[in-house]
C-alpha cells in the first residue's frame, strides 16, 4: 500500500518506520527542509531506541523515503497520514493550525480518492473540520474528487514507542464509511495477526478515545502525587501504600508511581485540552481542572524540599540535577518537570549543575543564553562540589549510583529523590541527608 504522513516528528517518523517495516511504501513529509535533509542522510531528529536502525534500512530498502514536498507526498498515495503537532494554544485547547493547514493542501492539491487519517491527537469534531477544509479548497477549484477523513488516534509511549507500535494493544479506527475502513483493515493487518486488536468506532468516539486513556493516566498520577502528599502529612510511606493498593487487580501497580509531576507533549496538553472542549459544551470538567492542579503544584515539589532543607537561603547554593527529560528513554523536553525546578531555582539565585544521558542537545537548546545552568557530561563531575543532588528522571544508570563518592565530593551530602528510586535506609547509612515524595 502506498501510504504518506505528513509531520516527521515523533509520531510521524515511528508510524514511517513501522509502516514500510512490514512492507508498505512510505513518504515521510516534514516542512522542516532541515529536518528533511538529515533523515535522508541517515541523521534522526530525536532519540527514540531502535528507531535510527529501523528508519535507516527500510530507507535503504527503498521502502521509506522523505520529502518536503506536499505535491510529492500527494503522488499516487492510497492513505494520508496527518501527524503533525497539536500543541497547546494560548487558552490552553489544541491549536489546530497545523492540522488545518495540512487540509487546505490536501484540497488544494489531490487528483485521486483518498483516505486521510487523523493520527494526532485532536479534539472530537476536528475530523469534521479537517472535511469541510478539504471540500472548501476542492470547491475552489471545482473539482469533484471522492475522499473520507477518519480518525485514528496514535498510543505510543515515547522511549518505547516502536515496540508499541509494532505490537500495539489496539488499534483505534473512527470511520463511517466502509470502503475506507475496509483500507485501514488492510493497512494495519500485519500488526493484527496474534488476535483481533482494531476497534472500529464513530469517528467521535475515536477521537474521545485518546483524550479519555491520556486523561485516565495522567489521573492516577495525580491521585498517587496527592496521597504523597497526605502520607507526608500523617506519618505514612506512600511506597508501602503503592505496593499495598497496586496488589489490588482492580488498580494494578503501572501508573501509580509518586513523583514530582507529569511533563511531556502529551498529558499536559491533552488534560487541559479535553477540560477546554467540555468547557466549550457547557460542561465544567472538575475532575480534569484538579489533575492538573494537583500536577502543577507537584512539579513545585523537589524546590520545596531543597528551600526546606536550606530554610530558604538558597542563594548562592549550587544544585545538581540528574535527569532533564520528562522520562526516560527519550529526549524530550516538552512541559518537562525539570524545567519548572530550574527555573524555581535561578529565580532564587541559585545555579544548576545538570546532567542527562540523552537530553542534553535538547536542554540547551531549551535553556540557551539561561544564566547559571550548565550541563555536564559526567553526572558524578555535575555532583561535585553541589550543595544538593536532586534526581528529576529515573534513567536506568542513576539507579545505583555510588553514594559514598557522591557523600565525598558533594559541598552539602543532601539529596531529593524526585522519583523515589532509591532506599532511604541505604542513602542515609551513608551520612547523607535524603528526602523523597511522600516518605518519612
Ligand atoms: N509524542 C508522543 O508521544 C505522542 C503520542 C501519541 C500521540 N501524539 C500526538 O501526535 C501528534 C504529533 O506529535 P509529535 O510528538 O510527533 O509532534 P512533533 O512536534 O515531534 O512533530 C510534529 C512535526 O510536524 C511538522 N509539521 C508541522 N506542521 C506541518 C505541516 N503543515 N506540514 C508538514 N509537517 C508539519 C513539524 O515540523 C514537526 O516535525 C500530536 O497531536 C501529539 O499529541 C504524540
Amino acid at each position: 500500500m502506498r501510504i504518506s504522513i505528513i509531520g516527521s516528528g515523533y509520531v510521524g517518523l515511528v508510524s514511517g518506520a513501522g509502516l514500510s517495516e512490514v512492507g508498505h511504501h512510505v513518504v515521510c513529509m516534514d516542512i522542516n527542509q532541515e529536518r528533511i535533509d538529515n533523515l535522508r542522510n541517515g541523521i534522526v531528529p530525536i532519540f527514540e531506541p531502535g528507531l535510527e536502525d529501523m528508519l535507516q534500512e527500510n530507507s535503504r530498502q527503498g521502502r521509506l523515503e522523505f520529502t518536503s514536498s506536499m505535491a510529492d507526498a500527494l503522488d499516487d498515495v492510497q492513505v494520508l497520514i496527518i501527524a503533525v503537532g497539536t500543541p497547546p494554544d494560548e487558552d490552553g485547547s489544541a491549536d489546530l493550525s497545523h492540522v488545518l493547514a495540512v487540509a487546505r493542501s490536501v484540497g488544494e492539491l489531490i487528483e485521486k480518492p483518498l483516505v486521510v487519517v487523523v493520527k494526532s491527537t485532536v479534539p472530537v469534531g476536528t475530523c469534521e473540520k479537517v472535511s469541510e477544509g478539504i471540500s472548501r479548497e476542492l470547491k475552489r477549484r471545482g473539482a469533484d474528487i471522492d475522499f473520507t477523513v477518519a480518525s485514528n488516534p496514535e498510543f505510543l509511549k515515547e522511549g518505547a514507542a516502536i515496540s508499541d507500535f509494532m505490537k500495539p494493544d489496539r488499534i483505534i479506527v473512527g470511520v463511517d464509511n466502509e470502503e475506507a475502513e475496509a483500507l485501514l483493515r488492510e493497512l494495519y493487518a500485519p500488526f493484527n495477526r496474534n488476535h483481533e486488536k482494531l476497534l472500529c468506532m464513530d469517528v467521535r468516539s475515536s477521537e474521545l478515545t485518546k483524550y479519555a486513556a491520556n486523561t485516565m493516566l495522567a489521573t492516577k498520577i495525580s491521585l498517587m502525587n496527592e496521597l504523597s502528599n497526605v502520607a507526608e502529612r500523617v506519618g505514612a510511606d506512600i511506597e508501602h501504600v503503592r505496593n499495598g493498593i497496586g496488589s489490588d487487580p482492580r488498580i494494578g501497580y503501572s501508573f501509580i508511581y509518586p513523583g514530582a509531576g507529569y511533563g511531556g507533549s502529551c498529558f499536559p496538553k491533552d488534560v487541559r485540552a479535553l477540560e477546554r472542549t467540555a468547557g466549550q459544551y457547557g460542561y465544567q470538567a472538575e475532575l480534569l481542572r484538579a489533575v492538573e492542579a494537583v500536577n502543577n503544584r507537584q512539579k513545585h515539589k523537589p524546590f520545596e524540599l531543597l528551600e526546606r532543607h536550606f530554610n530558604g537561603q538558597l542563594h548562592g547554593r549550587q544544585v545538581a540535577i540528574w535527569g532533564l527529560s520528562f522520562k526516560p528513554n527519550t529526549d524530550d523536553m516538552r512541559e518537562a518537570p525539570s524545567l519548572v525546578l530550574i527555573q524555581a531555582l535561578i529565580e532564587a539565585g541559585a545555579s544548576v549543575r545538570a546532567h542527562d544521558p540523552e537530553a542534553s542537545q535538547e536542554a540547551a537548546a531549551v535553556l540557551e543564553g539561561q544564566q547559571g545552568f550548565d550541563i555536564f557530561e559526567d553526572p558524578y563531575e555535575a555532583a561535585e562540589g553541589a550543595d544538593a543532588l536532586v534526581l528529576m528522571t529515573e534513567w536506568k544508570l542513576y539507579w545505583a549510583p555510588d553514594f559514598d563518592l557522591l557523600y565525598k565530593s558533594m559541598k552539602h551530602a543532601v539529596i531529593v529523590d524526585g522519583r523515589n528510586i532509591w532506599s532511604p535506609q541505604i542513602v542515609r547509612r551513608r551520612g547523607i541527608s535524603y528526602y523523597a515524595i511522600g516518605r518519612p
